[in-house]
């Protein structure tokens, strides 16, 4: 893995000539924040080595180098889900390139289903923790020191500086938003009502698909981790509401428009 991970890196080294200080994963929700960068190259996933290719709908694969917010990012446009049938090395291994090209940042941003009594679709909710409901950890199997530690530190997952600077900036413009945690769980289905309820009552105040992995490898990285999602549907309440991906991606890019001015402001303010 290291070694792959260390051609990849090397090989985009050739291609650009650019140091970037922040990785963002631009779920859903963000793909509009790629019009605020300006950018200087893109790469096609399948032009980089050793890199997975994307399948789902709406998420089509770019890894974007430019400014924003007169920042250096480096944007993945369109992510790894565990339920497309990759390994969780393959859902993570951007994560770990980004880290060998010197990302010391990380935003991601996703939809997610809001089971807070408090929260209606359409909010933003900045993630401050997680639960991994996954069946897997990308960290299981052979622990490269390099990369870092077997037993990492998970005490703090989320930067607290970032999540405190979002949402003084998304109260600023006046946007619905939460600080939550989040469930990670496999998919692809979504979630029946007793397991919405099941997930509300061991914590969480969202599920999703994604992130949670990505932060693992991240952290294992010592990378500091933003995220936040868009809250698309409800569950865990007496009535059990139709959830459809096509209902998820409109009201997730309904949000862009927030999503991304939290995102750009965050990026221009931060050290
Ligand atoms: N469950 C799981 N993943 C999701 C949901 C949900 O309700 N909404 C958007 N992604």
């Amino acid at each position: 893995m290291l070694e792959k991970i260390n051609h990849t890196a090397s090989y985009i080294r050739q291609q650009i000539n650019f140091q970037p200080d922040f990785g963002i994963v631009l779920g859903s929700g963000l793909g509009g924040l790629v019009n605020e960068i300006t950018i200087q190259r893109a790469l096609d996933y399948s032009s980089i080595p050793n890199f997975p290719v994307s399948t789902v709908k709406g998420h089509s694969g770019k890894l974007i180098f430019g400014t924003l917010g007169g920042k250096n990012v480096m944007a993945l446009q369109g992510r790894f889900h565990y339920y497309e049938g990759y390994s969780m090395q393959e859902v993570t291994f951007p994560i770990r390139v980004m880290k060998a090209l010197g990302v010391k940042r990380l935003i991601l941003s996703n939809a997610a289903g809001g089971m807070n009594p408090a929260y209606q679709i359409g909010d933003v909710v900045i993630i401050h923790d997680h639960i991994n409901l996954m069946p897997s950890n990308p960290l299981i199997g052979k622990n490269y020191d390099e990369l870092g530690p077997r037993f990492p530190d998970m005490s703090e997952p989320y930067d607290k500086e970032m999540i405190s600077l979002a949402k003084k900036i998304a109260d600023k413009k006046g946007y619905r938003s939460h600080i939550g945690v989040y469930a990670g769980v496999p998919g692809p289905c979504f979630e029946t009502p007793a397991e919405y309820k099941y997930i509300r009552t061991i914590g969480a105040d969202l599920v999703g698909m994604s992130t949670v992995p990505e932060v693992i490898a991240a952290r294992h990285g010592n990378t500091s981790c933003f995220a936040i999602s868009i809250v698309t549907d409800l569950g865990g309440f007496d009535e059990a509401e139709k959830v459809s991906h096509e209902a998820v991606l409109k009201v997730a890019t309904a949000a862009e428009g927030k999503m991304t001015a939290i995102i750009r402001e965050l990026i221009a303010e931060i050290g």
